[in-house]
């Protein structure tokens, strides 16, 4: 293990490797991963590396803070089941609007078993995408998958089996509009090697699959980053329960089909990512860059280094 790590509030430089390497098995974005760590003695910046971005297909960099708020929540989580208490700030500096947030280290206490067990969860998380068996998801899970996105400020709306026709016309419309935009088809190429008429397409609905959307109160950076920690939060829980989760997130990212999704949940809520539950396979892990080989991920600041 490498030793090149500034050791973080009382962390050794092997925990904090693990921390780091804990956030980023959050889910990513068209296989980038658009974070970045920076380290100093009492604090771990996680920022978002503005290099990585998709500016066809996420404009305002909305689906970015999403996983960053995903690899926020890991970190977290990570550093508390190590018996540390991270204090979080979202968005610390109006002069450096890539500094996403400051985690604090601060106090010490043994983490309680919620914590613990939603620790163990990120290696075992992975996106499923085949089409799997019809899931009944008891109530008692529902409730905690929507307790998980509430605790972490944001909401889990599910639709019923009379709304799936109309979320699958709208996934319908929205890969029609990403498909007939030259400059959309070029992005998705190049950051995923794969032809996008291959990329989402439009998912058969069961009426017993279990669709939910997690939304925000309101649409700034700041509930994009709270619906990110709450995406994950509902991620970890599911994973513990055994359902698979596919992300669809083509009918959030146009506007026409985002505008219609939002009424479809009541009107109220902002739509930040489509989540489909089901029970099926485990699948294959998506590799990660090596943080250690490439320090693509850790920034290394000397011990008086500011975030
Ligand atoms: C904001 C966001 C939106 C995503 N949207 C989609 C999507 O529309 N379709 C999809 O198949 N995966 C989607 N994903 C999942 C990523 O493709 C997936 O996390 C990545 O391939 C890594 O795989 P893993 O989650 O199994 O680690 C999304 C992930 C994020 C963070």
């Amino acid at each position: 293990m490498s030793t090149r790590v500034t050791p973080v509030g009382g962390l050794t430089d092997e925990q904090v490797h693990s921390v780091v390497i804990a956030a980023t098995s959050a889910s990513l974005l068209r296989n980038s991963q658009s974070w970045r760590f920076r380290c100093i003695p009492g604090a771990i910046g996680l920022y978002a590396d503005t290099a990585r971005t998709v500016p066809v297909a996420d404009p305002d960099h909305r689906e970015l803070l999403l996983a960053c708020g995903a690899a926020l929540f890991n970190l977290r989580l990570a550093i508390r089941a190590l018996g540390v208490h991270p204090a979080v700030q979202l968005l610390p500096d109006p002069n450096q609007p890539d500094l996403l947030a400051i985690v604090r280290l601060q106090g010490r206490s043994p983490a309680g078993p919620v914590d613990r067990r939603l620790a163990e969860a990120p290696p075992r998380r992975r996106t499923n995408r085949p089409p799997l068996a019809p899931t009944t998801v008891p109530l008692s899970l529902l409730n905690g998958l929507r307790q998980a996105a509430k605790i972490e400020q944001a909401w889990m709306a599910t639709l019923d089996a009379a709304q799936l026709p109309i979320l699958r016309t709208l996934i319908a419309q929205a890969h029609d509009t990403q498909q007939h935009d030259p400059a959309f088809v070029a992005e998705w190429s190049h950051w995923t090697g794969r032809d996008p008429a291959s990329a989402d397409g439009v998912p058969a609905f069961e009426p017993e699959l279990l669709i939910a959307v997690i939304g925000s109160f309101h649409d700034l950076p700041l509930a994009h980053l709270q619906a990110g920690q709450a995406m994950q939060r509902v991620l970890l829980v599911a994973t513990i329960a055994g359902l698979s989760v596919s992300l669809l997130s083509q009918v959030v990212a146009v506007p026409a089909t985002r505008k219609q999704l939002r009424e479809l949940i009541g009107g109220g809520l902002w739509p930040q990512v489509v989540l489909r539950l089901e029970y099926g396979s485990p699948m294959p892990l998506t590799p990660r860059c090596d943080i250690e080989d490439t320090e693509v991920s850790i920034m290394l600041v000397g011990d008086h280094g500011r975030l």
